[in-house]
């Protein structure tokens, strides 16, 4: 009896003492301002690595402590992560998905818990639970893919009799930013395809047809390399490239080269734009090669995010919010959507240089 009286003794002292660390563990992880839960899509883009800090940098500065997540570009992954962030009871959660559409039970189950959801980036479908959306204008960005073309290509120079011949890409058919993309840039080309300027001899105009699953470069690439020799293999020489992403621009350029454009007398390397301004891109684009690419700078955007959560958690109502734009299949989600900027080497030193967005050293300058 006395052995059991000693061992219950043993128990519960061993049960406080856990709990003492445990609740000492959860304290020093809730103190300040408290928990918030950040998941990004993956850790093998450069962008979403400056996303992230961007937004758990200025999150810390404010006092809110951060547990941020890289999904690996992997759903189940992504959807277990959350729903660890819920149980550890954070207060408001940022969510860049990986498919926009396949997070439902988990938004169900954070509004189930009062946790706001601001969708990043890219806007999470189909889902009434979704806050707010903090994201770049990604018609006007597909806009500017359409403009560099229409410079990179002189379209407005162009004629019927001398078409200017390109190629399409799109982005990850489960990303909703593809869409916008796609419609902004083929809004902009529309009239030169109209007045039969501008033609794409593989006929692949459909988004679904041009889409890139989970902006895979090496899909991009194959894709490439199967249309230049399905379609180019006589006198036809392509000239531009319409595409969505920076590692696919560089990826189909390498594809071109790899068939002698940009080494043979007559084949230049096509006007290819992209997006993200990746140090590899920008290298590129002073090289000569990328022609230019859309710069969203992640810093404005990780900034804009770390205001919402901080005027939420202040118990405040943000404002100059867009109400119209973007239905997400269940609601008209309120957004924040910043501007971005065209990138050729002409600006490179004012608009990512100058600006600190690469240092000089990372351009190998
Ligand atoms: C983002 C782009 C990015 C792409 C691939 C899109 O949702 O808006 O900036 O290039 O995903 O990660």
């Amino acid at each position: 009896m006395k052995y059991l009286q000693k061992m219950f003794a043993v128990s519960v002292f061993l049960l406080v003492a856990a709990g003492m660390v445990f609740s000492g563990g959860q304290k020093a992880q809730d103190s300040g301002k408290g928990l918030v839960g950040v998941v990004m899509p993956t850790r093998s883009e450069e962008r979403w690595i400056k996303d992230g800090n961007a937004v758990k940098e200025g999150l810390e500065k404010l006092g809110y402590t951060v547990d941020l997540q890289y999904s690996d570009d992997d759903i189940p992954t992504q959807t277990r992560q959350i729903d660890d962030l819920i149980t550890k009871g954070v207060k408001v959660l940022v969510i860049a998905s990986i498919d926009g559409s396949a997070l439902s039970n988990q938004l169900a189950n954070a509004k189930a818990a009062k946790i706001p959801i601001i969708s990043y980036d890219r806007l999470l479908m189909q889902s009434p639970n979704v806050d707010y959306y903090v994201s770049f204008d990604n018609y006007k960005v597909g806009v500017q893919m359409g403009d560099i073309l229409v410079t990179g290509l002189k379209l407005d120079q162009a004629t019927a009799a001398n078409p200017v011949i390109v190629e399409l890409f799109a982005g990850s058919p489960d990303d909703n930013n593809s869409v916008g993309f796609y419609n902004g840039a083929m809004d902009r080309l529309k009239p030169y395809f109209d007045k039969g300027v501008l033609k794409v001899p593989s006929g692949q105009i459909d988004r679904a047809v041009i889409g890139t699953l989970r902006w895979d470069a090496a899909e991009a690439q194959k894709r490439m390399e199967n249309l230049l020799s399905a379609y180019y293999s006589g006198n036809v020489v392509l000239n531009g490239i319409l595409s969505p992403y920076d590692p696919i621009s560089l990826s189909t350029l390498e594809a071109c080269k790899a068939v002698g454009y940009g080494s043979t007398p007559g084949k230049p390397l096509p006007v290819v734009g992209g997006q993200d301004c990746i140090v590899a891109s920008v290298k590129s684009i002073l090289a000569g090669e990328q022609y230019a690419t859309v710069l969203k700078d992640t810093r404005s955007l990780g900034a804009a995010t770390v205001t919402l959560v901080d005027t939420i958690l202040s118990g405040k109502t943000p404002t100059g919010l867009d109400t119209t734009s973007y239905n997400n299949g269940a609601k008209i989600v309120p957004s924040l959507l910043l501007d971005s900027v065209i990138v050729t080497k002409d600006n490179v030193q004012k608009d990512v240089i100058d600006t600190g967005y690469h240092t000089r050293a990372e351009l190998g300058l």
